[in-house]
């Protein structure tokens, strides 16, 4: 889909539809007054009928208005004109574009970015829009034999805004706003893809892929690397799987060489079967979005380069399989990771941690200036804070704010958790240093601490999204979370630095 701005009027837009909105009440926006002044009140005509109240999620299509050179208007209602914050826009942007998905409109105009939004600038209203458009055109067919019919018409969409001053603001927030629709639809498509073809080797083949389009460096360390390197976490994940893990690396040089990176770590289980800790059947299909973070990693980089942001950012993906075998991990072994600190696998189902840990030590290479991982790590996380935030834990809070920030400026929520050294003591073992579980009790909390124990030479922060980074049920399928708030962070960063 195309998206464009331009300052205009609602009566003279040629194309297929404009769309305008009305607060409860019938109240007016001022482009619903134009337009109702041009057409000698056809608008409030109308309303005063009944047809629309402006009741948000309401909406009411017109065609062929007199005085209007558009074949259709399509009326929004928008609640409460005092309640009018982030959720009312964008449910009004949602609305807007699920109603024109069921018209033939291929084009449209909307009147709605420039009605006031509480604290919020037009260049958010504009990138906002695109991120909604964007996702309600968002199919994934790629595996089914015949082509989805019903598909929508929808090709271009105008954004008004009330004077020229704001074009230049306006074009830029165009911009970011479908870089970072793409990467979140690269994010999706590796998430949803079948886990027989969605795989380590998969993962690598997409990194190259990648790096021929968007001039990214990419290496791919093989088993016998990381055995080199002495990544015995990560290899005992691997170990029960016939498919071969593989260690990506994607470098985007957006700065000098002398500027240090941000790296990002992304966890990679293309399918957590559990291991030999096997997990329940009800849902496991789920578990093929167990790469969601490493997925994140490779959307965000898309977005980045897109933009051409100057910012140097390092993507880091250990990818594997979790799978029960003969040569499987056993609860009860135990394993050296990367860093030489002993790890006692009480679960092989806490294998997230396992295969971070040796990427993270493997991240103190690139002398990082903050190293952020991201992973469908906890069951726990998905209890604690549902399907709406992503779990925040960092050992710099100066870098978990500015986190919450752009994921509160994006909509992309997240909410911090606790690193107190109080829940250190839940990962004591008998047999070695550490061990992968700390019990049922604050599991999102264990998890973290036992990340930050192989993140203690950098600034570092964890998003748990395993309640964010896909639906289930009637709508299932991948996000693209959190890629809006990992690309927001990086913007900001390079705008605050350049
Ligand atoms: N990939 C899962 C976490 C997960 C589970 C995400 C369900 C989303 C939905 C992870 O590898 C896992 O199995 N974690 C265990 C840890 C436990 C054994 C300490 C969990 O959360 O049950
Ligand atoms: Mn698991
Ligand atoms: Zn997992």
């Amino acid at each position: 889909m195309d998206f464009g701005i331009k300052v205009g009027t609602p009566e003279k837009q040629r194309g297929a539809c404009v769309v305008v909105g009305v607060f409860e009440s019938r109240k007016l926006t001022d482009p619903a007054k134009v337009l109702d002044n041009a057409t000698d009140g056809y608008i409030s005509n109308i309303l005063r009928q009944g047809d629309l109240e402006g009741k948000a999620n309401t909406t009411l299509l017109l065609h062929n208005i007199p005085n209007t050179l558009c074949k259709r208007v399509l009326l929004i209602g928008l609640g409460k004109e005092q309640e009018f914050g982030d959720k009312a826009y964008l449910d009004a942007i949602r609305a807007a574009f699920n109603a024109l998905h069921k018209t033939g409109a291929a084009d449209a105009t909307f009147f709605l970015t420039e009605i006031p939004v509480k604290e919020r600038e037009d260049a958010w209203k504009i990138s906002q829009a695109i991120l909604v458009g964007t996702q309600s055109i968002y199919r994934f067919d790629s595996l089914k034999s015949m082509p989805e019919k019903n598909k929508p018409h929808l090709r271009k969409v105008i954004l008004n805004v009330v004077n020229n001053s704001q074009l230049t603001v306006g074009k830029e927030a165009i911009q970011q706003g479908q870089a970072i629709a793409h990467g979140m639809n690269v994010a999706k498509d590796l998430g949803n893809m079948a886990p027989n073809i969605c795989t380590p080797a998969y993962l690598a083949k997409q990194a190259k892929d990648m790096a021929k389009t968007h001039k990214l460096k990419v290496s791919v360390l093989e088993q016998k690397d990381m055995e080199k390197l002495g990544m015995g976490a990560l290899l005992s994940v691997a170990q029960g799987s016939r498919q071969p893990a593989k260690l990506i690396v994607a470098e985007y040089r957006g700065r000098g060489k002398m500027e240090k990176p941000v790296v990002l770590v992304g966890k990679g289980v293309t399918f957590d079967t559990g291991g030999i800790s096997l997990k329940p059947g009800a849902n496991m299909d789920e578990m093929k979005y167990d790469m969601c973070g490493a997925a994140s990693v490779f959307g965000t980089l898309t977005a980045i380069a897109e933009m051409k942001l100057p910012i140097n950012v390092v993507g880091i993906i250990p990818a594997t399989e979790n799978m029960p075998d003969g040569n499987a991990t056993k609860p009860g072994d135990v394993v050296t990771s990367m860093s030489g600190q002993t790890i006692e696998v009480l679960n092989t189902d806490a294998e997230g941690r396992l295969i971070l840990c040796d990427a993270l030590t493997y991240a103190e290479r690139y002398k990082p200036d903050a190293v952020i991982d991201v992973a469908t790590l906890t069951g726990a996380c998905v209890i604690a804070l549902g399907h709406v935030a992503t779990g925040l834990i960092s050992n710099n809070n100066e870098l978990a704010q500015e986190l919450l920030h752009a994921a509160d400026n994006v909509n992309d929520r997240a909410w911090q958790m606790p690193l107190w050294d109080d829940y250190q003591d839940l990962l004591k073992s008998n047999f070695a240093d550490m061990a992968n579980i700390g019990g049922r009790a604050a599991g999102t909390i264990t998890a973290g601490c036992f990340l930050s124990r192989f993140a203690n030479k950098y600034r570092w922060a964890h998003l748990d999204i395993a309640g964010t980074a896909w639906n289930s049920g009637k709508e299932k399928g991948s996000t693209g979370r959190p890629v809006p708030l990992l690309a927001q962070f990086l913007i900001t960063r390079a705008t605050a630095t350049s």
